[in-house]
């Protein structure tokens, strides 16, 4: 199966980047591999918030757009930009190879 890198962004300035298969979320590498500030507390249930992320500008417009249920709880996140969102709800493909967002690093 193919492998795709994706890429996150601490608030320091870290750059960190993990390999990831399709098929997975973007919130399962984060947890995977320790990723700091993607807490992930409801598993992917898309109702904690804590899996929050604001996908970088170049990437925004090549993921599907958040559905009602994931827009509607990314609106009570702490921080949120008009490119946030819930890395439990973005399925990887493998045109994602390449993949970057940044960890708002704002407390849930
Ligand atoms: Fe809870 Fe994504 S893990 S909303």
């Amino acid at each position: 199966m193919e492998i795709i890198q994706v890429t996150f962004i601490q608030p320091n300035g870290d750059v960190l980047s993990y390999d990831a298969r399709p098929g997975d979320t973007l919130m399962e590498v984060a947890v995977d591999n320790g990723v700091d500030g993607i807490l992930a507390q409801c598993g992917g249930g898309c109702s904690c918030c804590t899996c929050h992320c604001w996908v970088d500008a170049e990437w925004a417009d090549k993921l599907p757009s958040a559905q009602p249920e994931e827009a509607d709880l990314l609106s009570y996140a702490p921080g949120w930009r008009d490119t946030s969102r819930l890395a439990c709800q973005i399925r990887l493909k493998a045109e994602h190879d390449g993949l970057t967002v940044r960890v708002p690093g704002v407390e849930p």
